[in-house]
């Protein structure tokens, strides 16, 4: 933040909330962060907490640890927000929600409060504004990527026929017995995985004017590609219909895989985890691209969000300047590989010496990171295509008519909710 909005901005906070010890004010400011405890972010968010408290005398925070599945963590935020609680005062919200929370009312416009928002990757800004008006500041950005095994080839394949062949391979030869883990189960992640094999063909969810293209030639063939390789005999094991990121990584950490589709947050773990059998013998790439379209990395990350009914906003919005300063993106990118918000970052050797990848590589594939679409009903667009990605997955439906299917259906939706494009 520059010196002239924090100063503002800190004279909001005394306003507002009487929060610096020198007012002599008593009221303790207690406020509640729900966040992920996945891997090791529980223990990383609870030290940086702590820190925030120290340089905060007369503020206390609780945490409040979250399940691990998007969806899930979906489902009790809309709980607890539709019962208009005051808490969580700050929430840690997927890139995907914030349109939806914010039409609704559940999230409080941060433009008052002065963000630095030129310091942040746009298509991140971009993805957290509805009706142009910011409603949460993006904290890590997390970007699909291959992971690929160093011992078992020489280097990441070219394109996904490629990728095909050399997990083929791997298996005959090596007796790796998956070739490619992905994310496969009925939710988020299986959306992401699914953006990533649609972009590698040339297809698109939503088009640039927000119509449903999702069921084009390229998303049959994007379909048709994943579920053949589904197979005991091709490259990708059954049991990934199941599977969301954690069981991912353990059958790749197990050394079960050639190849893994996952997050950034993997490697770290990969790396350092006591039973890794793959530490030293991994390494990451972009996703690779197919014929007709260009190697796609899903855009996903956490924003941070006031809830609209907290009782203290000036104090939720002190929390997150602080977690949101590079100090605290530097340690959770060296502690948990986490991919900061902040663009000029990547400039820095400190970065270089955090991050297990390039930081020019990750900065490339972040700014060429393809969004899901921006809408108040994503959560609804997405799950109309979750059923009918894995209806496909699974063999109960062809890949074309699930997704003409899907497409109607997403079509209809954003016509009921009249933010179908004219004409469409
Ligand atoms: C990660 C991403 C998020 C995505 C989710 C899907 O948490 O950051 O954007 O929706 O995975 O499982």
């Amino acid at each position: 933040m520059n010196r002239r909005r924090h100063v503002w901005w800190l004279g909001l906070v005394t306003a507002v909330a009487g929060v610096l010890p020198a007012c002599g004010r008593a009221d303790p400011h207690v406020l509640t962060f729900a966040g992920s405890a996945v891997g090791r972010e529980a223990e990383i968010i609870r030290r940086q907490l702590e820190r925030f408290q120290a340089a905060n005398p007369g503020v206390t925070v609780e945490l409040r640890p979250t399940p691990d599945a998007a969806d899930q963590r979906h489902q009790l935020y809309v709980q607890w927000l539709n019962a208009r609680a005051p808490d969580p005062d700050v929430l840690q919200i997927d890139v995907v929600w914030t349109p939806e929370f914010a039409a609704a009312g559940w999230i409080l416009n941060l433009d008052p409060f002065g963000p630095a928002t030129e310091e942040f990757f746009p298509a991140a800004i971009d993805a957290n504004r509805w009706n142009r008006s910011l409603y949460a500041l993006p904290w890590f950005i997390d970007v699909g990527m291959l992971y690929w095994r160093t011992d078992l080839m020489s280097e990441a394949p070219r394109d996904l026929e490629a990728l095909g062949r050399q997990a083929i391979r791997a298996r005959d030869h090596a007796g790796v017995p998956y070739g490619f883990v992905w994310q496969g189960a009925r939710y988020e992640g299986l959306v992401t995985v699914f953006l990533e094999h649609l972009g590698a063909y040339g297809g698109q969810i939503l088009d640039a004017d927000g119509r449903v293209v999702v069921d084009s030639g390229a998303g049959v063939k994007a379909l048709t590609y994943m579920r053949d390789a589904i197979d005991v005999d091709r490259f990708v094991p059954p049991a990934v219909l199941t599977w969301q990121e954690e069981q991912v990584r353990f059958a790749f950490q197990d050394g079960q895989a050639a190849f893994m589709r996952n997050w950034p947050y993997a490697y770290a773990l990969l790396e350092e985890s006591p039973d890794s059998r793959v530490a030293g013998r991994f390494a990451v790439a972009p996703m690779p691209a197919a014929e007709g379209g260009v190697g796609t990395a899903a855009l996903g990350g956490s924003e941070l969000a006031i809830n609209a009914y907290s009782g203290d906003p000036a104090t939720a919005y002190l929390l997150i300047d602080y977690l949101l300063g590079e100090e605290q993106m530097l340690e959770r990118a060296r502690l948990i590989g986490q991919y900061p918000s902040r663009p000029a970052m990547f400039d820095t050797p400190a970065l270089a010496d955090a991050l297990p990848v390039r930081r020019d590589d990750a900065r490339r594939v972040i700014e060429r990171a393809v969004p899901r679409p921006v809408t108040p009903v994503y959560s609804q667009l997405s799950e109309i295509l979750q059923v009918a990605l894995h209806r496909a997955l699974t063999q109960q439906q062809e890949p074309d008519a699930a997704l003409r299917e899907a497409a109607t259906a997403m079509q209809a939706l954003l016509q009921r909710v009249r933010l179908a494009p004219s004409g469409s």
